[in-house]
């Protein structure tokens, strides 16, 4: 079941969803949280600090894994979503030592390093509330528009437009990754709960696509219209299509 939250601002999406996260880790503290990197979820992750500094959630026996990371980036680089999500999140509560994961974009053998994430996840007992934000073209995660859903993790060649629109924080266009690696969509459907967060006027038409449009792999996020429990935190501008 889909499940709108309408918001008035970004500020009130961030709140809302960080709401829903943490009731998830008080409910079971031992929980596992998919993460998401971009601009939409760091308001998210704001929050769910200034709770933890305020005593009101422990993030002690939580464990996360992060939907995906570029390719030959290494995690020192501040464009890796490794660097991303300490500097955002994982720096300022108390997850421990070794509870968070990414995919490794480092990996010699990407194809085993697939292999791995994926059993990692499944040896977790897989996620129990995966947060999302949505791409312009519909994509979740780094799966882009293609032919069918792809279901483990596996290595994707980036879309030009996005390399277009990251080479502002590179040195140079050359700089940009060309891959990335990314949970497939048959994992973020496997998440007992999701929630994604969008915000924005430039996002209305693809919220429309993806939650009212039909569901098919060249709108990569309509696929959560089949999920049974998605929750999705948007604000008014996002929403202005409908
Ligand atoms: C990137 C990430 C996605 C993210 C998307 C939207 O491609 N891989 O996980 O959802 O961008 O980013 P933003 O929230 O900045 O609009």
């Amino acid at each position: 079941m889909l499940k709108i939250i309408r918001t008035a601002d970004y500020a009130a999406m961030s709140r809302q969803a960080a709401n829903i996260i943490s009731a998830q880790v008080i409910q079971k503290p031992d929980c596992v949280l998919g993460l998401a990197t971009g601009s939409s979820p760091i308001g998210t992750y704001q929050q769910l600090i200034d709770w933890y500094n305020k005593g009101d959630v422990d993030f002690s026996q939580v464990r996360t894994v992060n939907l995906d990371e570029y390719l030959a980036l290494p995690r020192e680089n501040d464009q890796s979503y490794y660097y991303f999500m300490h500097d955002n999140f994982f720096d300022h509560v108390n997850l421990p030592e070794g509870a968070t994961n990414l995919p490794n974009g480092m990996a010699e053998d990407m194809a085993a390093e697939c292999a791995r994430y994926d059993a990692l996840i499944e040896s977790l007992g897989g996620v129990d509330l995966q947060l999302l934000g949505l791409g312009h073209d519909g994509h979740i995660g780094f799966n882009k528009p293609c032919g069918e859903f792809p279901k483990g993790p596996h290595v994707v060649d980036l879309a030009e437009e996005t390399i277009e629109a990251n080479k502002r924080f590179f040195a140079s266009k050359d700089d940009v990754p060309r891959q990335a690696v990314t949970m497939g969509i048959g994992t973020i459907m496997a998440a007992r709960k999701v929630v994604l967060v969008v915000s924005g006027a430039d996002k209305a038409e693809i919220v429309k696509k993806a939650f009212f449009g039909p569901v098919t792999p060249q709108v990569p996020a309509s696929i959560l219209q089949m999920h049974p429990d998605v929750t999705v935190v948007a604000d008014e501008a996002a929403l202005s299509a409908l």
